[in-house]
């Protein structure tokens, strides 16, 4: 059976501790779309480790498979896997063969476009991986798949016809001479990009590492396997259903666990999918955010008000809600109900996870913006447009806030234990979304986790 888990915000929900705690019953992990442009940290035995693109599973001995709706940066992934050999562990990790390579001329064009659709606000923050880039050269049907760094003729071959066109882009269109860029070197020269990805090819074949996922995951499902898909960033910035254009360029929603891994939709559509929730909302960068607290320079208009400053910064400061690279505080804002409809309904959750109830506690009201209001009328989902999205009024309600309290205890005791003001909180949000809780989370360490329902 398959367990899927989707972000059903803006990303950041706090989705690698909930598929930490029901991974444990899994025996393999899959990523079904984006790149190393997920981080998450996982501690196992007090050591932290810091991954973006080996799947958390692998550090816990299961099986890791990146799917062919994966974008992978083969730098990133050896680099990851070399440091954790070099700790100790041997991460038994798969890459599907129909998986799209980043290649280092895609970083390029990634920081070179975000520069220049600043001009027009148009640039959507991105974490400057070569994600956007690596999708645009997928969709164009000029993209490397893992299966060609394994036959070297095919290699060279796609580097022939498509590196030109590179070159031409950033000269003529950017005006940039593709031989002066020297972070990442040789970006654009075929005869280096040859050797370095034929030898990451040479190290995959090596090393068994390479998969047709679907035949892979269906087979090991047949055997008795239990499957954990994993998706990275969040509804919000899914390609389709998100607020585009500030969104990530591959579909982070449940659908996408079937045609980014090869599984059937009646294998996933049979199994759970838990939508997982952080009990406020947080961004990074640019864009509409209707139940904004406060506002933050350069990336907010500034309509907050003092006391909106307050709660945001009490909620940023206990939620750890820093960029972790930057340091740049991220924006913070209500729960943002009709976001979370819109999540529910194109995802189809089974359950949801409720992360970080504790960052709440000690606040003497919490509000939730329930719908909006545009055009005069109540809106229970978001709009189909972002600037529609950016011109809705949320309409508020509000709850009694609930005290601090020793978390760990509470995660100790369970779900009763928790204070009765966020248990009323966590059931508004349940029945307005018609789907059961499965999890809270109240502290940011593993066992800090309430398990009310175990998917697997
Ligand atoms: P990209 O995925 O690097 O192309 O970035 C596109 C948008 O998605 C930007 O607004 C990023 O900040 C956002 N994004 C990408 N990955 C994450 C993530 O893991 N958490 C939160 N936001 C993300």
């Amino acid at each position: 059976m398959t367990v899927t888990i989707v972000g059903a915000q803006l990303g950041d929900e706090g989705k690698g501790g909930v598929v930490d705690v029901f991974s444990d019953a899994a025996d393999i992990i899959v990523r079904y779309q984006g790149g190393d442009n997920a981080g998450h940290t996982v501690v196992e035995d007090d050591e932290e480790y810091k991954l973006s693109l080996v799947p958390s599973g692998a550090i816990r001995g299961k099986i890791g498979v990146l799917g062919n709706g994966c974008v992978v940066n083969p730098r990133t992934l050896f680099t990851e896997i070399d440091k954790l050999q070099d700790r100790g562990l041997s991460p038994d990790v798969r890459v599907a063969r129909r998986a799209h390579v980043i290649l280092p001329y895609h970083r390029v064009i990634d920081g070179i476009e975000e520069d220049t659709k600043e001009d027009d606000d148009l640039a959507a923050g991105t974490t400057g991986r070569g994600i956007g880039p690596t999708y645009e050269d997928k969709a164009g049907r000029r993209g490397i798949r893992i299966g060609d760094l394994l036959d070297p003729e095919v290699l060279r071959a796609r580097l022939e016809y498509v590196v030109p066109q590179k070159r031409e882009l950033l000269s003529s269109v950017y005006g940039v001479d593709p031989d002066e860029i020297e972070d990442p070197e040789n970006a654009f020269d075929i005869d280096a990009l040859y050797e370095e990805y034929k030898s990451y090819g040479e190290r995959l074949k090596e090393e068994g590492m390479t998969v047709n996922s679907g035949a892979f995951l269906t087979q090991a499902i047949e055997d008795g396997n239990k499957v954990m898909l994993e998706g990275a960033q969040g509804t919000s910035l899914d390609i389709d259903h998100g607020v585009y254009p500030y969104v990530t360029s591959s579909n982070p929603s449940a659908g996408a666990a079937s045609v980014g891994t090869g599984l059937g939709v009646t294998t996933v559509g049979q199994g759970e999918v838990i939508g997982v929730i952080k009990a406020y909302l947080s961004r990074v960068g640019t864009g509409p955010l209707p139940t904004e607290l406060g506002d933050i320079d350069e990336q907010t208009a500034g309509s907050g008000t003092t006391a909106e400053d307050e709660i945001a910064s009490y909620i940023r400061d206990r939620g750890g809600e820093y960029g972790t690279v930057t340091g740049r505080p991220r924006r913070v804002g209500w729960i943002d109900m009709p976001m979370l409809r819109h999540a529910t309904r194109t995802n189809g959750f089974t359950g949801i996870a409720v992360n970080h109830i504790d960052v709440l506690a000690g606040l003497e009201t919490v509000k939730v913006g329930h719908s909006y209001t545009l055009d005069g009328e109540e809106q229970l989902t978001m709009p189909t447009t972002t600037e529609e999205w950016g011109q809705c009024e949320p309409n508020y309600r509000e709850f009694d806030g609930w005290d601090d309290v020793d978390w760990k205890q509470v995660s100790e005791q369970g779900y009763e234990a928790l204070p009765e003001n966020a248990q009323e909180y966590l059931d508004y949000i349940s029945s307005e979304l018609s789907v059961p809780v499965y999890a809270v989370g109240v502290g940011a360490e593993r066992d800090e986790t309430i398990i009310r329902k175990h998917p697997f």
